[in-house]
């Protein structure tokens, strides 16, 4: 994939964060989110690709923007096909409270690069790229926790378990604190959180629990780019949501997806804060008309990690 898609990617992402923030903590999870979508898909109609949304906001009949299959960028002759897996505002309550860790994010693939995952919950588990191919679904939390630890160098004890706080976590966080590990417990936001995990120095060891399957195919895209490891089940609340799945192709309502099931090929993740969180600053409004955000672009075939940091000039281009 060509890598100046990547920066192109960026400008996208904080059109979208910059949108959002306008609505950070003013209660209203539906503006904001809409806010980010509007400034999202306006953004990619200046990027020259030939792009189909695979993970969106929902199917054609519930989303009016960024559906699955909708096409997106201006497409050229000779512009690539890419398969892209979004959220532009990834954490609506967090942005609507005005809490940690709300990202936009994009995610892109070579054609038939992700899993085309329905809207239904995931069981999940990432971590850095010390653990890579010793983490699996299939043993315990206790076991994992153990060989996370161990990979990592560090006593279980030093070990931070990242897990969203829900009741149907009560026996997963039994589990984990029974080892003597760390839990971070997050009201919302997984991938921030399992990219957290596969960030060096972050501070989070492991991520694990049940979390929305289109967030657990941007978050092993995000591993592909950092080297770290991630695994995914689908977990189905009813069986509406197993027809469904059967509908957008899956086969095995009960297998396990490992890293490149999720995200193959070249892969590119990029995300922007939109407030601030373990791994990216919030955006900014300054003085003068002036805006900041902080954005990270990953590649997986060159492993480039790029921290951007932005000036925007609102007098100039306003905020749309
Ligand atoms: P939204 O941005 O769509 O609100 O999702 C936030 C989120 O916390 C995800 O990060 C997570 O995967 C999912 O919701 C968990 O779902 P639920 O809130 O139903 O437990």
């Amino acid at each position: 994939m060509d890598r100046n898609l990547a920066l192109e990617f960026v400008r996208i992402t904080e059109a979208a964060a910059l949108a959002s923030a306008k609505w950070m903590g003013r209660g209203d999870e539906k503006a904001a989110d809409q806010a980010a979508v509007d400034a999202m898909r306006r953004a990619f109609d200046s990027v020259h690709i030939d792009g189909t949304v695979v993970i969106g906001e929902g199917e054609r009949d519930e989303a009016p923007m960024l559906y699955i299959g909708e096409k997106v960028g201006s497409k050229k002759e000779d512009s690539p096909s890419i398969d892209i897996a979004l959220d532009p505002l990834e954490g609506t309550t967090i942005c609507a409270k005005g809490g940690v860790g709300a990202i936009a994010v994009i995610a892109c693939a070579e054609k038939g690069g992700f899993l085309h995952a329905p809207d239904t919950y995931m069981d999940k588990i990432a971590a850095g790229p010390a653990a890579r191919g010793l983490i699996d679904l299939d043993l315990t939390p206790a076991e994992n926790v153990h060989r996370v630890a161990e990979a990592n160098k560090k006593s279980v004890g030093d070990i931070t378990v990242v897990i969203l706080e829900r009741d149907r976590h009560s026996d997963l966080i039994a589990q984990v604190r029974k080892t003597g590990a760390r839990i971070q417990l997050i009201g919302d936001g997984d991938v921030s959180a399992a990219v957290a995990a596969g960030w060096e120095n972050s501070g989070i060891d492991l991520l694990m629990g049940i979390g929305g399957a289109p967030e657990g195919v941007i978050s092993a895209a995000a591993m592909r780019c950092l080297g770290g490891d991630f695994q995914g089940r689908l977990k189905f609340r009813n069986e509406g949501e197993k027809e469904r799945a059967q509908r957008m192709g899956v086969k095995d309502l009960n297998r396990k997806y490992g890293l490149t099931d999720l995200a193959s090929g070249n892969v590119v993740f990029c995300a922007t804060g939109v407030t601030d969180g373990p791994l990216l600053k919030g955006v900014k409004l300054l003085p003068g008309g002036l805006g900041k955000t902080h954005s990270v672009v990953m590649r997986s075939q060159t492993g480039t990690i790029r921290n951007i940091e932005a000036q925007h000039n609102f007098l100039v281009k306003a905020i749309r």
